[in-house]
């Protein structure tokens, strides 16, 4: 197979072009991805790089030419490519609906005029919105709370709507939030470790009870992989709620956290809550049992703490972000108020 995976140099794609790679030798990989701060060409190992079945273009999902030139050469496309960080929505929301709608048209367009065989397409369970007394079901309604959750949910209505108007053999996943390895430590969890790493404060946002549910990248992967090559009249056209069922609070995370580094509780600051900030999101991943078989494979004990771990064993990767990259301490300094 031949597969188009944009925004492969971020946190998941990354993670999923290397999944891909050791699982499927014989499958050819070409990334797409702007490398926008978020986007790390240390995300790729020299094995990745010396690999005649990767190659990497460096362009905008808003390119149609450069998008119509990749889509002849690939049967299938995963798309990933997003601004992807709900604080930075709350504070400049245009760039989210350049890059995750009208990006996202162009993939799909230019899918439908190459015959594309397989489309996934990366949604996110923001789209619900809260999770109030269930767990979210794929039939729900869509309440994104956010500018950035409001730009996926247009995204993921778009490829919907590319299946019922062209039948484009596309297949959505709506994943919780992932964590491990080459996260861009502007999300909780490579923040707050990274953090108490450096004895830094952990910002917690108001009371810190809010919850996620918590699922280790690579089994986002293995179920992306299943989407991928699963029969069409099995998963064309349908959404599946990808999760591991480990729902914690930011303060759970952050306990968690301090003691595997053993570090004090007296760095939690508790400061100012996130707008419109989300209580809970969970989903019920029933349906991808059900029709795939898919099954989360990793725990989320042993796996958060070999996510420490992993921050613990590279910190050369995110202090070359925390350190060296401008756009990150200005962000740090926008959000929190210091450099
Ligand atoms: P990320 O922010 O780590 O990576 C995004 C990647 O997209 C970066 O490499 C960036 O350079 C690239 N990109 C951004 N704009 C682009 C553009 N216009 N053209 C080409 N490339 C561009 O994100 P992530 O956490 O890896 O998330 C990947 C996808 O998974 C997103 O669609 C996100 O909505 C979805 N998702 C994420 C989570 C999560 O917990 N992280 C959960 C569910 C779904
Ligand atoms: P985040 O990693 O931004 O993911 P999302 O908002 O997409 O779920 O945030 C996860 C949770 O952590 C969310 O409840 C907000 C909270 N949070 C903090 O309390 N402080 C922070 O500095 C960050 C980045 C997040």
């Amino acid at each position: 197979m031949r597969i188009l995976v944009t925004g492969g140099a971020g946190f998941i794609g990354s993670n999923f072009v290397s999944y891909t790679l050791k699982k499927h030798p014989d499958d050819r990989i070409i990334v797409l991805d702007a490398l926008t701060y978020a986007g790390n060409l240390e995300n790729f190992d020299k094995e990745i790089w010396n690999n005649p079945n990767f190659q990497f273009f460096h362009g905008n999902i808003t390119d149609e030419k450069l998008v119509k030139e990749l889509m002849r050469n690939v049967d299938a496309v995963v798309h990933f490519a997003a601004e992807t960080h709900v604080d930075r929505s709350i504070r400049e929301a245009g760039t989210f609906l350049e890059t995750d709608i009208w990006g996202t048209y162009i993939l799909l367009d230019s899918a439908r005029l190459a015959g594309i065989e397989r489309f996934v397409h990366i949604s996110t369970d923001e789209v619900y919105g809260e999770a109030e007394d269930h767990a979210s079901v794929e039939g729900d309604d869509l309440k994104p709370k956010s500018p950035y959750a409001a730009s996926k949910t247009g995204a993921d209505r778009l490829a919907w709507s590319y299946w019922t108007t062209y039948e484009l053999p596309v297949t959505i996943s709506r994943c919780s939030n992932n964590y491990g390895p080459f996260q861009y430590p502007e999300k909780l969890i490579p923040l707050f470790v990274t953090n108490a790493m450096e004895d830094k404060p952990l910002p917690v946002y108001g009371h810190g009870k809010n919850t996620r549910d918590w699922i280790y990248v690579l089994d986002h992967c293995s179920a992306i992989d299943a989407l991928m090559r699963s029969d069409g009249d099995k998963v064309n056209g349908e959404v599946f709620n990808v999760s591991s069922e480990h729902e914690l609070s930011v303060l759970d995370i952050t306990g968690i956290i301090l003691k595997a580094l053993g570090k004090p509780e007296s760095l939690i600051n508790h400061v100012e809550d996130r707008p419109g900030h989300v209580i809970r999101h969970a989903v019920d991943p029933s349906k991808i049992n059900k029709v795939l078989g898919w099954k989360p494979e990793y725990g989320f004990v042993e796996n958060i703490e070999k996510t420490i771990d992993w921050y613990r064993n590279n910190e050369t990767w995110w202090r070359n972000l925390k350190e060296k990259q401008a756009e990150y301490k200005e962000w740090i300094k926008a959000q929190y108020g210091k450099g």
